[in-house]
């Protein structure tokens, strides 16, 4: 059985007071194990803050990116090893705000995420194709070419791999993808895994839908057989919003 992961992406919002009241608020509503893994990914000065409010919680801790060198001259960079060391377990590699916005290309998307599984974290690695894209019809082409590099990766290499489609006309704009949409690129994805890792991959690997998931979309999206959870942007800068995905996850775990 695959456990579906409600991961809240924060971007460049909160600053040490929201950090610490929205992480308070969370640990008062999820102090114990639940059928769904929850995790917040704060910026960077408020990880190490973020890490020590969640010691002992079952809330777990992401960054946003990371550098795919281990230390030097870089500067304004942070490497795995740092994010590590701060207490992250996850860390987002390739987000379409990195790719888009700062011109990230598939080949330093590949690079951060060998960085980050010799790190030791789970990379949480985002894929997904422009409104334009979808139009043309070569949305398939778009991810294939997007996952292509995971093929280089040994099976063990890869375990601790999570992936999120996140189609980029989806993300902030209030558009989803709709569940019989979503549904059709994770089997895509997972068809794909399955080619180039096998059935026990394949089965086992999580993957997430993003893009303005919200507490009233969460349940259809999760009903779909290849939907593992959600990577969420807006909606998880409020503990309402946030708790009630997370809830809505927990009443569709499916047994898989
Ligand atoms: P959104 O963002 O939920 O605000 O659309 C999702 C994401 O960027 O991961």
């Amino acid at each position: 059985m695959r456990t579906p992961i409600i991961a809240g992406n924060w971007k460049m919002n909160n600053g040490s007071a929201e950090t610490r009241e929205l992480i308070g608020q969370l640990i008062r509503r999820f102090s114990c194990r639940s059928k769904v893994s929850i995790a917040i990914f704060p910026s960077f000065p408020y990880l190490y803050e973020s890490s020590r409010l969640l010691e002992g919680k079952v809330i777990r801790l992401g960054a946003q990116d990371l550098h795919w060198e281990t230390q030097g001259a870089f500067t304004g960079e942070v490497s795995g090893m740092m994010l590590r060391d701060v207490g992250c377990d996850y860390v987002i590699v390739g987000h379409s705000e990195r790719r888009h916005i700062f011109k990230e290309s598939n080949e330093q998307v590949l690079l951060k995420l060998k960085a980050a599984l010799r790190a030791g974290l789970h990379p949480i690695l985002c894929v997904g194709e422009t409104l334009e894209e979808r139009e043309d019809g070569s949305m398939e082409q778009v991810v294939r070419a997007q996952l292509k590099g995971l093929s280089e990766f040994t099976l063990e290499e890869i375990t601790n791999l999570v992936l999120a489609y996140e189609p980029v006309w989806a993300i902030g704009t209030g558009k989803t993808a709709s569940p019989e949409e979503a549904q059709n690129m994770h089997a895509f994805i997972r068809r794909w895994i399955q080619k180039h890792f096998g059935n026990y991959l394949s089965d086992k690997m999580i993957i997430l839908y993003g893009g303005s998931v919200k507490p009233e979309n969460i349940k259809e999206l999760m009903a779909r057989p290849d939907i593992d959870g959600a990577l969420v942007g807006g909606a998880s800068l409020d503990a309402g919003s946030f708790s009630a995905i997370i809830q809505g996850a927990c009443e569709t775990v499916k047994e898989n």
